[in-house]
């Protein structure tokens, strides 16, 4: 039994559902049918009712008026923003949105280099010019974790944005004390990345929150760890980014599509007050701690298994397991786990498999992994481990990537195209760091660390020519 409140969209909808007699507008479903007999299957009697629109006179998510200005305030509440915004399209959508609407050509922007592909594209339309934080070698781990802030002196003056991703894939959540310093000391704004980490904060054992660390815009995919809809994401604005929400707005609306899906903004209204202090998520949040706790010792017993603890600040909910000791790399394991218990890891690399705990589990599926990981620990792996992976250094930039996107291309083999500039971008996953992206000037050793990671398994993301022959460059 909980004191849950009734979230104000809900209530619209009630009240919709009194309303209208029928519909002569769009969806063309009519909240009816007309639709393939399968539908009612997949989805349930009541997904069709509940996918209204502004036309039958629910609130526009792009300018509304009623319950969808009810429902942000109070999400914003509960997240603790000054304002927050339902985001249809994703991260990717608020990603795109808080950089454009922050950042013009000519002006500079720090990132990481292992920021989301949502990132770079957005640095690609504003045309402004990224300057990249790498991402440092974890000699004990191998791998590139996080990154060391830069200094002050160092910085292009004009800085637009500085913009970090925090929590990384693995739940390692960077302090952001010195990019709100630099953010201070330089005038630009702070954009926090948060979207593996909208649970933060809403309890004692998980890290604090960007907006409690004092970002200015913090956007967050809801869908991923708490219990929106697939896409629905939110974008909070911290008190100094206030200055910027006409901008913001005006970017949200020519970004996102037109016709925003009520189904979203339902469950992003539905997962937010689920975490309100007086909401029972808060409480099933610790119970997620609790079983990913109990696995991380589990597993601490388990032959060639061996979790990985991190110093600084962590996601509990991530448990981070190195399976390098019985044989597997995270990609064998992970097959492993795949074809002998049908269980999907959230992320495998050359070492590691990530499975990430949620307000979704129960006591069943934990039970499920622990006898999974306990049976692959039992029967020994047998694949060839690669060495340290290392990312080359990041190539320099003849080009912005607005410029590049922009520019006459052609195909050259690989073997000829050091000194060219690329016009593609070549991101290995793992470890999801670019090698070179649009603009930047292939080098002998970016090509090599090319081959390397194919050749250790990584899937390669951006190129045309996935065969790894001919690689786009710009035409001289
Ligand atoms: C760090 C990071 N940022 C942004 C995104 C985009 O999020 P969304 O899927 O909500 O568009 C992702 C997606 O995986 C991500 O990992």
């Amino acid at each position: 039994m909980t004191n849950e409140r009734t979230p104000a969209l809900v209530e619209a909808l009630r009240a919709y559902y009194e309303g209208e007699v029928a519909s002569f507008h769009m969806p063309g479903h009519k909240q009816r049918g007309g639709t393939h007999p399968a539908t009612v299957e997949v989805f349930g009697p009541q997904i069709l009712r509940a996918d209204v629109c502004e036309m039958g006179g629910f609130d526009y998510l792009h300018s509304p008026t009623g319950a969808l200005v009810e429902a942000q305030e109070r999400a914003a509440y509960g997240f603790g923003a000054a304002k927050t915004y339902f985001l249809v399209n994703g991260s990717t959508g608020g990603n795109l949105s808080a950089i454009s609407a922050l950042t013009r050509e000519g002006d500079h922007v720090l990132m990481l280099r292992g920021s989301h592909r949502s990132v770079y594209t957005a640095i690609a339309l504003s045309g402004a010019a990224a300057h990249y934080i790498p991402l440092a070698h974890d000699e004990r781990e191998h791998g590139e974790f996080l990154a060391t802030p830069p200094n002050v002196k160092d910085l292009p003056s004009k800085l637009a944005v500085i913009h970090i991703t925090r929590p990384n894939y693995y739940g390692m959540a960077c302090d952001l004390g010195p990019y709100v310093d630099i953010a201070r000391h330089t005038g630009a704004m702070l954009i926090v990345d948060e979207a593996h980490g909208s649970h933060f904060g809403f309890n004692a054992d998980l890290p604090e929150s960007a907006l409690q660390q004092g970002a200015d815009i913090v956007i967050q995919s809801t869908h991923k760890t708490l219990g929106a809809l697939t896409q629905a994401s939110m974008l909070h604005l911290g008190p100094r980014a206030l200055a910027y929400d006409a901008r913001i707005q005006r970017s949200l609306a020519m970004l996102q599509s037109s016709s925003p899906s009520v189904l979203l903004s339902l469950s992003l209204d539905l997962a937010a007050e689920h975490m309100q202090p007086y909401g029972a998520g808060r409480d099933q949040l610790g119970q997620a701690v609790r079983y990913a706790n109990g696995i991380r010792a589990a597993v601490e017993n388990l032959r060639g298994l061996r979790v990985v603890q991190p110093a600084g600040a962590c996601d509990p909910t991530k448990v981070v397991i190195d399976v390098t000791g019985a044989g597997y790399s995270g990609f064998s394991a992970a097959a492993w786990l795949q074809t002998n218990a049908r269980i999907y890891v959230e992320l495998a690399d050359f070492r590691r498999i990530v499975c990430c705990i949620t307000m979704g589990d129960t006591t069943d599926t934990i039970e499920i992994l622990l006898a999974a990981l306990r049976s692959l620990s039992k029967c020994e792996g047998s694949t060839t481990i690669s060495n340290d992976m290392r990312l080359p250094a990041i190539p320099s930039a003849a080009l912005t990537q607005r410029a590049a996107t922009q520019s006459q291309t052609e195909m050259v083999p690989i073997a000829n195209a050091t000194n060219h500039t690329c016009a593609e971008y070549v991101i290995p996953y793992p470890p999801g760091i670019p090698l070179v992206v649009p603009g930047e000037i292939l080098t002998a050793e970016t090509l090599q660390a090319l081959r390397a990671f194919r050749l250790a398994g990584s899937k390669v993301v951006g190129p045309h020519d996935q065969s790894g022959e001919t690689i786009l460059v710009i035409r001289d």
